[in-house]
């Protein structure tokens, strides 16, 4: 990278690039209505939900919420950076880039976040080195040999010594950033290193960033085994895999995914060409982890050491399997014998016996019945009823389906007892509450103002004429809607993929895509005169809310001369 990209020029871009040809060139698509669609490439399906709009240059699966414009598209499609994605553009658009020197106008978070993305990366390289050149670099690489691990492997995973000392990274690199990424810790006035006469796994995310460490000692009697490295603006470890990066360059399109549970069990298994695990960074497993592996297969296998953590474990897992699991992904659950992690049963017993175990992992469904049947009398109604009452909360996260409507079925018949009208009952009152709050009714008329205005920016065209008075009005979340319009009339986006760019990696993110994708169901040309509605509604309810509270607060204090000037407008 050769400094800064423009805004302007990313701006232009955008408006030069059309996101269905760019797509249409790595996935077809269908042109269906006023859209195009296609089996969504970042998620398993049958049908298509994944839709492509011209006009907003944005795109949506309704299956599995991916959603952006085209640079978002090639960044999460071809696995690249955002400077890389805008160079691609740039590539297909047949322009130059107008790189400025590196100057001070990036906000500062975003350049700090590079600048700890720069130091891992460095310290990667470094740990690396010292496994290479450090005088007691023996001990270490003893350490791996005893350990089966060979030099090849060894390389692919970037595995580093961290020597002993206190002081070894802080010559080398800045210590307030060393700091921030976590490999520094502040004891009695003074920084020291925090991996000391460690194994170093570095943690790449998805794109090959190091955002982390796993330290592993090399001395069993030294405490802790493991040291990870804490939370850090990089590093969200219940975010994160361990070597979804290296799998994901050895084959792109997995057939499925290995979850097992230590670094040395992810290497072994690579080195001996089960190059498809990952392990969870010593958490519970997350759904935003499940999630994260299912955008690049269809298949995961949880692989759980045999002893009785291993398996406390992986019934703990299926909170987060049950909330992700829909008819199109497929969850095998693989229990090891006791004593056995992978690492040591497959150095065991040899890579055919331990791929059949894989090939005969168990199903999901019969893991989860079979962890009731193996404790629960079923012969009797109280252990039936227990089998009720314990296996609904996990099958009330399924989501609608074949494969719930199935499970339903199954604890029908395990139960004996129709349990789907209790299911459905509370599926129903769960979700009653939300709709009859009369504070979303309102809510939604705001969103839906704003959602017209984000999908449609052009609008502000109305607001620049006519501007809105905010201090007449009030209304829950009056703030950020403000911001945005604001935003939105001083900008002035061309599209809706333009304006979303405009927020990229800010809180409003994520909201804003939610805005673009509300769905509208107005044709294109009633879109003016339904803004203009829910716009003199919205403005009209806001100044009421405001003269009620004035009026409310005049009872108890007496109101600043600027009050009493808006309690007269709002009178008039
Ligand atoms: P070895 O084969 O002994 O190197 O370890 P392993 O990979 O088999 O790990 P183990 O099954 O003992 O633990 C699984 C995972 O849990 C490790 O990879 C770590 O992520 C984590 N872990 C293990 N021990 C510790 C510890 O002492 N502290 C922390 N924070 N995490 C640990
Ligand atoms: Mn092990």
């Amino acid at each position: 990278m050769s400094g800064r990209i423009p805004r302007q020029f990313i701006d232009d871009l955008l408006v030069r690039v059309d996101i269905v040809d760019i797509i249409d060139s790595h996935v077809p698509l269908k042109k269906t209505g006023s859209n195009y669609t296609a089996r969504c490439p970042f998620h398993n399906e049958k049908s298509p939900s994944f839709n492509v709009n011209r006009n907003k240059q944005f795109y949506h699966c309704f299956g599995c919420s991916a959603g952006g414009n085209v640079i978002s598209f090639l960044m999460d499609f071809n696995h690249l950076s955002f400077v890389e994605a805008i160079e691609e553009l740039a590539t297909v658009a047949g322009v130059e880039i107008p790189y400025e020197n590196q100057t001070n106008f990036e906000p500062e978070a975003k350049n700090k976040l590079l600048d700890l993305q720069q130091l891992m990366a460095k310290v990667a390289t470094f740990y690396v080195d010292q496994l290479k050149h450090h005088p007691q670099k023996k001990i270490a690489v003893d350490y791996l040999k005893g350990r089966g691990i060979n030099g090849v492997i060894a390389r692919d995973f970037m595995i580093g010594y961290a020597p002993d000392g206190w002081q070894i990274l802080s010559p080398h690199f800045n210590t307030e950033l060393l700091c921030e990424a976590g490999m520094l810790i502040f004891k009695n006035e003074q920084y020291y290193d925090r991996f000391r006469q460690r194994i170093m796994f570095p943690i790449r995310n998805k794109r090959g960033h190091v955002i982390g460490f796993g330290g592993r000692v090399l001395d069993d009697t030294q405490q802790p085994k493991y040291l990870n490295s804490p939370e850090t603006p990089l590093f969200h470890k219940s975010n994160e895999v361990y070597g979804l990066y290296e799998l994901l360059k050895k084959n792109p399109k997995p057939a499925r995914i290995l979850i097992v549970e230590g670094y040395m069990d992810v290497v072994t298994l690579a080195q001996f060409g089960i190059d498809y695990a990952v392990a969870a960074l010593g958490t519970n497993l997350t759904t935003t982890q499940l999630q994260l592996l299912f955008r690049s297969v269809p298949e995961i296998i949880l692989c759980f050491d045999g002893d009785r953590a291993g398996q406390e474990a992986a019934w703990k897992a299926m909170d987060a399997v049950f909330s992700v699991l829909n008819d199109n992904r497929q969850v095998r659950v693989l229990i090891l014998p006791p004593t056995h992690d992978p690492d040591s049963l497959l150095r065991e017993e040899g890579v055919e016996a331990f791929s059949q175990r894989i090939e005969n992992a168990e199903m999901v469904s019969a893991y989860f019945f079979n962890h009731f049947t193996a404790t629960l009398n079923l012969n009797s109604i109280e252990g039936r009823a227990k089998l009720a009452h314990q296996a609904k909360p996990y099958l009330l996260k399924l989501s609608d389906g074949f494969f719930k409507e199935m499970m339903l079925a199954k604890l029908q018949e395990l139960s004996d007892f129709d349990v789907a009208p209790t299911l459905e009952k509370e599926t129903a009152a769960a979700q009653m509450p939300r709709q009859n709050e009369s504070q979303n009714v309102r809510y939604s008329l705001e969103r839906r103002t704003l959602a017209l205005l984000v999908q449609h920016p052009q609008l502000a065209e109305k607001l620049v004429a006519n501007p809105i008075d905010w201090q007449l009005l009030d209304f829950s979340g009056i703030e950020i809607f403000k911001a945005i319009v604001q935003s939105i009339c001083i900008e002035r986006p061309a599209t809706t993929a333009q304006l979303l760019e405009h927020y990229r990696e800010k809180p409003e993110e994520k909201m804003l895509k939610a805005l673009a994708f509300l769905p509208i169901l107005v044709p294109e040309e009633g879109v003016e005169a339904e803004f203009t509605g829910a716009l003199t509604r919205l403005l009209t309810q806001a100044k009421q809310t405001r003269l009620e509270k004035l009026q409310i607060q005049a009872t108890t204090r007496d109101l600043t001369d600027q009050e009493k000037e808006i309690l007269r407008d709002l009178s008039r």
